[in-house]
């Protein structure tokens, strides 16, 4: 019988991994890899992650099963943290979900679930999971223009223009602070004008989370999902907290869904049955960690401390390339990067260079020019801005 099942196609970011491994140079560069990693390549368990563990590992006194959407003190925790504590409520249904996947998986089998299923509409370019766990939901989509590589900029118009063919009820999944993959988020102006447009042609906001804290601090970065939960009636948040506490494996994560009062209790039940016929019960590790963590003064400041020391890390290497790039080869072509945020940005390649660039100077990067900065040492800045240079040399003037 599995003769018949079909050749699935490998995520592109996997493709990159083993064609790295395969690599016999010695000096090549992997900026394929999806985690933050510090100067020394390392990505190292957070000294706030260890202490919390310790705490876990001194008072936890059961592992019996929590409710189906998880440990309603984490849900409630995270969501006043992120939305903040004035704003998040009762119109919340909350689930505790392994890692930002299973949120946005247990969002896209609800909206499949419909009776008539809304129309997800996303960016293009964006995270590269988002077709493949929608497809298999087997939930409506369709795109929109979000970003142009070679000219380095958000189409904001053409996104908008877009977004007038969606129809009032279906819904926009967006991302919030240091966009994936092209690191150009939104200014806030263009921010309003969006949720304007949103509001005036009943599309629901659907914001994913999964950089917290990289852009300009925790707290900050949060502004965009309470503009949404402030101004709308119904949206969703997914969020991960794989990167903002560098727990990636432990896979914690939520899903919020603002409802109508009297929707409530039906959303729950919904979300509840999914979790149950899926993923089931999410892992408890992570998010005792991350609960813990936001309720302790001392480790939450510590946490935010480790958390800023990564966020400045990957500032200053955006900074020092911008800067490299004008005193020591007198041009500008990778300057946005600087005014660009998080660990992921777009190289400005065609497909033919990008493939110049693995195959010439073995540095490796995901399919459609994805470069992860905080893999960067500063030995490496250098070699990574001739490189691109001289693959692209033949364009210039474009
Ligand atoms: C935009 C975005 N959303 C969601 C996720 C999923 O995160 P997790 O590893 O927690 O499932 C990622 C991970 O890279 C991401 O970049």
């Amino acid at each position: 019988m599995f003769e018949k099942i079909d050749d699935y196609p490998v995520d592109p970011i996997m493709i990159g991994a083993e064609y790295f491994a395969q690599d016999p140079r010695k000096d090549k560069l992997n900026l394929t890899v999806e985690i933050y990693q510090d100067e020394l390549g390392r990505t190292p368990v957070l000294k706030s992650v260890k202490l919390a563990e310790q705490h876990l590992v001194d008072t936890q006194n059961t592992k019996s099963y929590l409710a189906l959407t998880g440990d309603a003190d984490y849900c409630r925790v995270l969501g006043q943290e992120l939305i903040g504590a004035g704003l998040y409520d009762d119109s919340f249904v909350a689930a505790q979900t392994a890692g930002g996947a299973v949120a946005l998986r247990v969002m896209a089998d609800l909206l499949a679930q419909m009776p008539t299923r809304p129309t997800v509409w996303l960016q293009t370019p964006t995270y590269g999971n988002y077709i493949p766990i929608l497809t298999a939901a087997g939930a409506r989509f369709r795109s929109v223009p979000y970003y142009d590589t070679l000219r380095r900029d958000i189409l904001f118009d053409q996104m908008l223009e877009g977004l007038k063919e969606a129809q009032p009820g279906d819904i926009f999944l967006l991302q919030g602070v240091c966009h994936n993959p092209t690191g150009a988020d939104m200014t806030p102006a263009q921010f309003d004008a969006l949720l304007d447009l949103l509001e005036a042609r009943g599309i629901v906001p659907w914001i994913d989370l999964a950089y917290l804290g990289f852009a300009q601090s925790f707290d900050a970065d949060c502004t965009m999902a309470r503009q949404i939960a402030a101004r709308f009636p119904e949206c969703v948040i997914c969020v991960t907290l794989s990167k903002s506490f560098g727990i990636y494996r432990d896979r914690a994560g939520a899903l919020f869904v603002k409802t109508k009062p009297a929707d409530r209790a039906r959303v729950l039940r919904a979300m509840s049955a999914i979790v149950r016929a899926g993923a089931s019960h999410a892992p408890d590790h992570g998010a005792s960690v991350v609960r813990t963590i936001l309720q302790d003064a001392g480790l939450k400041k510590l946490w935010l401390q480790e958390l800023d020391q990564m966020r400045q890390r990957v500032a200053r290497l955006r900074l020092e390339i911008a800067k490299i790039e004008v005193q020591n080869f007198g041009r500008n072509d990778l300057g946005y990067l600087a005014h660009q945020s998080g660990m992921f940005s777009l190289l400005p390649v065609t497909p033919e260079q990008e493939a110049a660039l693995t195959r010439e100077y073995g540095i490796h990067v995901v399919q459609g020019g994805r470069v992860n900065l905080a893999r960067l040492g500063d030995k490496d800045i250098e070699p990574l801005l001739r490189a691109v240079h001289n693959v692209t040399q033949p364009n210039q003037g474009r």
